[in-house]
């Protein structure tokens, strides 16, 4: 008992670690240092952390400025263990650290963001302790505007981390507790999501829906009943290069795709822009893949069009934003002669005349005009216009910056 006891005392040392970042050790004698959970010795060790003893290392903390010491290691270390119960959420006095666990069925319910939890978190009286949970960050907010006082959330973290989940879960929270008098705008803001990421999420190697623009957005509330009156959001630097060109392993913006997939359904209405398959198209076709796990391109784009209509599109619009994709998917198999100093024509046999005439039809103009817009150049001199055969290659620069300029409008 006594040993026992000894043993869960004795001092342990953070030690730097190439792959575990730190690990606890003992050191039996200067300069030697034992991973205290493989056993194993560890070489070269240069700085050490701060002391710590196997007590302290079965702790968990849930806020973590309860820690005895705060560095790097103990936050790490915390982290983990809280981690591997399906603990994802933890608190740093106001900061909440959430890491992604990919996968919805956590074994801890309290870490659940479920509509009892939701519940949950609206009842907590102000100046109480607010448990590690996304709802509490946006419970606490809330409860600043109650006080009159207006909040902001900052939510950030690599590539992947979830800050698009974890913004959605904030807004259900917000709609949720002050949505019930706004006629239907909490609804709106909800169904802004699958229409901001058919047309700015793309499946990228860290994340297959991951949002490629900046996003600002503003939630307006009532000052007499704090209930959501109104919301803007400004989104701002989409990845343009994305439109016309992919790394590979990735993938073009996730409309392309609903739209070639939904066409090929029998009887569906997209059928009628005749796209064929995804790799027919060059801007689909260079990060070498064309599903992503987890996404249903099929199943989205329902939500796409429900979540217009709740937004008010006319059908004319939301055709209209459709008749731009399929403009880029086409424009992007034009292709030019070799010009070598003479300037450069559309070809105009196969594919790429046929993708010419699509392109044009679906922007609306005649085709010659589209061939004299990508291969000739204007000069204003004075009063004078000059026109100027282009190169190929710049013909191709200025068919992708048409591409990316029509996308982007
Ligand atoms: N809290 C969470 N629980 C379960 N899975 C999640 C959670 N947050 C994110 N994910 C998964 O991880 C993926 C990437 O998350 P996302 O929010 O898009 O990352 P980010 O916006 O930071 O790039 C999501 O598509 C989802 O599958
Ligand atoms: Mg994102």
């Amino acid at each position: 008992m006594q040993a026992a006891l000894k043993e869960l005392d004795k001092e342990l040392t953070w030690v730097p670690h190439p792959t575990e970042m730190f690990v606890p050790c003992e050191v039996p004698s200067p300069g030697q240092y034992i991973n205290y959970f493989t056993r194993s010795s560890i070489a070269n060790v240069k700085t050490v952390g701060p002391q710590v003893t196997p007590r302290q290392l079965q702790e968990d903390f849930p806020d973590m400025v309860k820690m005895n010491e705060v560095c790097e290691a103990t936050i790490l270390h915390n982290l983990r263990q809280r981690f591997a119960q399906d603990k994802i959420f933890t608190n740093i006095g106001d900061i909440l650290v959430s890491l992604n666990p990919y996968k919805w069925n956590l074994n801890c319910p309290e870490q659940l963001c479920s509509d009892e939890m939701l519940i949950k978190f609206s009842k907590i009286p102000t100046g109480d302790e607010v448990p590690p949970h996304i709802f509490g960050i946006a419970s606490t907010s809330y409860r600043g505007l109650l006080n009159q006082k207006n909040q902001s959330i900052l939510i950030s973290g690599e590539s992947g981390a979830g800050k698009t989940e974890a913004t959605k879960k904030c807004l259900a929270y917000f709609t949720k507790v002050a949505g019930a008098n706004s006629g239907g705008i909490e609804s709106k803001i909800l169904e802004s999501s699958p229409i901001m990421e058919a047309f700015g999420n793309a499946k990228t190697v860290r994340n297959n829906n991951s949002s490629r623009f900046g996003k600002w957005m503003m939630v307006y509330f009532n000052k007499i009943d704090i209930q959501i009156c109104g919301s803007n959001i400004i989104n701002y630097l989409l990845e343009q290069s994305r439109i016309v060109s992919q790394n590979p392993g990735e993938r073009n913006y996730h409309i392309f795709y609903q739209l070639i997939l939904c066409g090929s359904l029998d009887n569906h209405p997209l059928a009628k822009w005749d796209l064929g398959a995804p790799s027919d198209y060059m801007v689909l076709s260079r990060g070498g893949t064309y599903g992503a796990e987890g996404i249903d391109d099929v199943k989205d784009f329902q939500e796409l069009t429900d979540a217009l209509k709740t937004m008010d599109f006319t059908s004319e619009e939301s055709d209209f934003m459709f008749r731009i994709a399929v403009a880029v998917l086409h424009l992007g198999n034009i292709l030019f002669t070799k010009s070598d100093g003479a300037g450069c024509k559309v070809v105009l046999k196969g594919s790429s005349g046929v993708a010419l005439q699509k392109a044009a039809d679906a922007i609306g103009i005649p085709a010659e005009e589209l061939n004299t817009a990508l291969t000739i150049k204007i000069l204003v001199m004075g009063k004078n216009r000059v026109s100027k055969p282009l190169e190929d290659q710049n013909s191709r620069t200025v068919r992708d910056s048409l591409s990316k300029w029509l996308y982007n409008r």
